[in-house]
C-alpha cells in the first residue's frame, strides 16, 4: 500500500480536494487495495471543520467525495507517507522545516501536464477561483496517478 497526504496551509480548501480527486480516481482505476490518501494544514486554525462550502460545492458538483476533516500536519506524518505533496512552495519550505521526511516530498504541481507548479490558495477568491483550482488539482492528481503506475 502506498500513502499520499495532501498538504496545504488550511486543509479546508486546496488539499482535501486534493485527496478527494485522488481517492475517485484509484477507485475509478480500481486501485484502492494499492493507494490511499490523506490530506492536512501547516496551520492549525480550521482543525476539525468540514472543507470549505465552496471546495464541498465543486466537489459534489463533479461528483467527488471528500471524506476528511481538518487536521494540522504532525511529526508521524514525516515518516508515514510515501509521498507528501504540497499545494504551494510555502507548505513545501513549512513541512521541510519540521524535519526529515521519509518519503518525497514534493509539489503536487510537478505532475501537472500544463506545468502550473503550485496551486493558488483560493480562500479569499471566487466560486470561479474554486473550480479552477478543481481542474488544476485533478489533471495533477491523475497524471501523479498515471506516473504511480507507469501508465503513460
Ligand atoms: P487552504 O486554504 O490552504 O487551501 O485550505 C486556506 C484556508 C484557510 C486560510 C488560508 C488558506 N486561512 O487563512 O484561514
Amino acid at each position: 500500500m502506498t500513502s499520499v497526504l495532501f498538504v496545504c496551509l488550511g486543509n479546508i480548501c486546496r488539499s482535501p480536494l486534493a485527496e478527494g480527486l485522488f481517492v475517485h480516481q484509484v477507485a475509478k482505476a480500481g486501485l484502492s487495495h494499492q493507494f490511499s490518501a490523506d490530506s492536512a494544514g501547516t496551520g492549525d486554525w480550521h482543525a476539525g471543520e468540514l472543507p470549505d462550502p465552496r471546495s464541498r460545492a465543486v466537489a459534489a458538483k463533479h461528483g467527488v467525495l471528500l471524506p476528511s476533516l481538518a487536521r494540522q500536519i504532525t511529526p508521524r506524518d514525516l515518516v508515514s507517507h510515501g509521498y507528501i505533496l504540497c499545494m504551494d512552495r510555502q507548505n513545501l519550505a513549512n513541512v521541510a522545516a519540521l524535519g526529515p521526511v521519509q518519503g518525497e516530498l514534493l509539489l503536487l504541481g510537478q505532475f501537472d501536464p500544463q506545468g502550473v507548479h503550485e496551486v493558488p490558495d483560493p480562500y479569499w477568491g471566487t466560486d470561479a477561483d474554486f473550480e479552477a483550482v478543481f481542474q488544476q488539482i485533478s489533471r495533477s492528481t491523475s497524471a501523479f496517478l498515471a506516473h504511480l503506475t507507469g501508465a503513460r
